[in-house]
């Protein structure tokens, strides 16, 4: 049976991915700013997740699956980051999230098992310099997911994919010449850097019944960067 797949974000980048992904074979619904990207076969609702609140009458019931896609990538020596700016991505990458969830919850809750995917990052795994907003914001999702899992078992799985740099819009600033292309891909063990691609498969996977014993995990997919060290 087809299953309803929510969407906060999903109008390019590894949401974008995940949609194609997933369209044959669901009814999937993106909620975000723009839409130009969409085909006809996606529900589009105009959402920006900073100032709205999400449209129960625009939603299906159930929801099956659950994926927010906005995140931050701000870097800067610590001294230099105003609380703001901590707030700022706090608000993003989290709090965002939890203000749809709560209320989408009655939907997930109508579904025979519900599977939602929060995106975390590389940063929260290991340290990295002039990471430390986002890595703190990202760090949130990943305690929250496991909390949530626990409460929630086994009427709805939960599970967040950490990535390491993809090339998406988010980081069009580090991928955006040959230089730092090149860099970026020479400092991955596996000697490229994602593509949304890669990462849309592993929550496409998370999403569908092949995943239905797993849940309050967090996969570094990522090249092997957070855990393999290619220096002898
Ligand atoms: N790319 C990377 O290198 C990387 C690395 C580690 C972690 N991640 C994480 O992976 C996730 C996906 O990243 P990505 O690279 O695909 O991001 P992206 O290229 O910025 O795409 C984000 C998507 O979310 C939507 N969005 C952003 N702000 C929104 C808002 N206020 N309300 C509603 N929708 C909003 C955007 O659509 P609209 O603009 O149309 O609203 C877009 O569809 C993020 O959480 C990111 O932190 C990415």
């Amino acid at each position: 049976m087809k299953k309803n797949i929510l969407l906060i974000g999903g109008s390019y980048g590894i949401g974008y991915a995940l949609a194609e992904i997933l369209k044959e074979e669901n009814t999937v619904y993106i909620a975000s700013r723009t839409a130009e990207n969409l085909d006809s076969s996606i529900h589009h609702i105009p959402f920006d997740a900073n100032s709205d609140a999400i449209n129960l009458e625009m939603l299906p019931y159930p929801i099956d699956g659950f994926v927010f896609l906005p995140g931050s990538i701000n870097l800067r020596p610590f001294k230099n980051i105003k609380i703001e700016a901590f707030e700022n991505d706090l608000q993003i990458n989290f709090l965002n999230m939890v203000k749809v969830l709560q209320t989408i919850l009655p939907n997930l809750l109508a579904s025979k098992q519900s599977s939602l995917v929060f995106f975390s990052s590389i940063a929260t795994n290991i340290g990295m310099p002039f990471h430390s907003s986002v890595a703190a914001s990202k760090g949130a999702i990943e305690g929250f997911a496991k909390a949530f899992a626990a409460e929630y078992a086994p009427k709805i799985r939960v599970n967040v994919i950490a990535p390491s740099l993809t090339d998406t819009p988010l980081a069009d600033k580090f991928l955006n010449n040959d230089v730092k292309r090149e860099k970026a891909a020479e400092r991955n063990p596996l000697k490229k850097f994602g593509a949304s691609n890669d990462i849309a498969e592993m929550a496409a996977f998370l999403l569908s019944d092949k995943s239905n014993w797993i849940t309050g995990q967090v996969f570094h997919v990522d090249g092997g960067m957070s855990t393999l060290s290619v220096i002898i």
